[in-house]
């Protein structure tokens, strides 16, 4: 073993102090023994990241060995995107779904970007191809298109302005004319086409696609169970959730946006209608608030693990390289980086 056991015991009682407060289960928190077994893995990577000159962008979504035992940042799509655009490391692994790692890509090409969990789709970035754009675009022209980050390169290239669940109401707002192409989330449609008219800005939204497989489950029944079973209790949901559960929450907006209000409120117990991975970032720093999470994981963010983030850095398969199509890149890089002169 190329570790002592007291380097193992003292990374394990650092993991632990970090996780103590973390559910591992609906039914189970992390222990001091999960930590043990994690600890070789956490203080290998964490050596060979160093050697190798790499950092490691953790989404809020992969599990918390990673987010806490050797990611450099966490955040949302929109934070690890600006991350990876400004990093000058020589490797990028991105413990995410596919396209955040190719928007990695995009952004900063001269970088090796490498995804533990290989082609980890998305139920909304599968849901589209570039096609699918071109054809909208033709019955429409004129219209300006926007895509969801959670989107493959190639739909990217065919947008204007690619947004994240951040920022997506604002630069919608933003957009010329009465009519806007939105792809490739159907609900995050509709909470735009609400949020504008509540905004006094209305605009048509013409959309296509899929639904996210997580936030999609949430109904209204469930945001009515948590305020029977948990009187007083403040209830947050992303913005791919249906617009009847959004208009019964007190606080829609990205995994960002929900921990930041979260810290902001003086309130103790939160109704979480997301994915398990933002449960547990909170629960891991806000020991002191309780989080009620009725269901929803995302198995595609749960394919990265430490085993085969020390294997990517060690000798990456060829589907955990990532690599861009120079010429759909060049399009891609320009809708995205639309969307951050637009969030200035
Ligand atoms: P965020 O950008 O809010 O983290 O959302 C990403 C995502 O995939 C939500 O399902
Ligand atoms: Fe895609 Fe939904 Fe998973 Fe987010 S939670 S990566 S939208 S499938």
């Amino acid at each position: 073993m190329p570790y002592t056991q007291a380097q193992i015991s003292t990374e394990a009682h650092r993991l632990y102090g970090l996780l103590a407060c973390v559910s591992k289960s609906k039914a189970t928190k992390w222990t001091l023994q999960d930590c043990i077994e994690a600890a070789p893995y956490t203080l290998a990577i964490n050596e060979h990241k160093k050697k190798q000159n790499a950092i490691i962008l953790a989404h809020s979504y992969t599990t918390p060995d990673l987010v806490y035992g050797v990611a450099d940042f966490r955040g949302d799509s929109y934070q690890l995107a600006q991350q990876a655009r400004t990093c000058d490391a020589h490797t990028i692994v991105f413990a995410g779904v596919w396209f955040m790692a190719e928007t990695a890509k995009i952004l900063n090409p001269s970088k090796r970007v490498l995804i533990p969990a290989g082609r980890a789709g998305c139920t909304l970035a599968d849901s589209m191809t570039a096609q699918d754009v071109q054809k909208l675009r033709t019955q429409h022209p004129g219209v300006p298109a926007l895509c969801y980050i959670n989107s493959s390169a190639e739909v990217k290239a065919q947008c204007d302005v690619c947004v994240t669940s951040g920022n997506v109401f604002d630069i919608a707002q933003k957009m010329p004319g009465e009519k806007l192409i939105f792809v490739p989330d159907l609900l995050m449609a509709q909470n735009i086409e609400i949020e504008l008219k509540r905004r006094g800005t209305p605009k048509e939204i013409i959309a296509s696609g899929g639904s996210c497989c997580v936030h999609d489950k949430y109904l209204p029944e469930h945001v009515e169970s948590l305020r029977t079973k948990y009187p007083g209790i403040v209830v947050l949901a992303h913005p791919e959730c249906a617009p009847e559960v959004c208009r019964l929450c007190d606080y829609v907006g990205s995994t960002k946006g929900m921990a930041d209000y979260v810290a902001k409120s003086p309130a103790k117990l939160f109704g979480m209608l997301t994915e398990f991975g933002l449960v547990n970032r909170l629960e891991a720093e806000h020991p002191n608030k309780q989080f009620v999470w009725p269901f929803g994981i995302c198995s595609y963010m749960k394919k990265n693990n430490l085993i085969n983030t020390l294997g990517a850095l060690l000798d990456p398969r060829a589907d955990q390289i990532v690599e861009v199509d120079a010429t759909v890149a060049a399009s891609a890089q320009k809708s995205i980086e639309k969307m951050f002169e637009l969030t200035k």
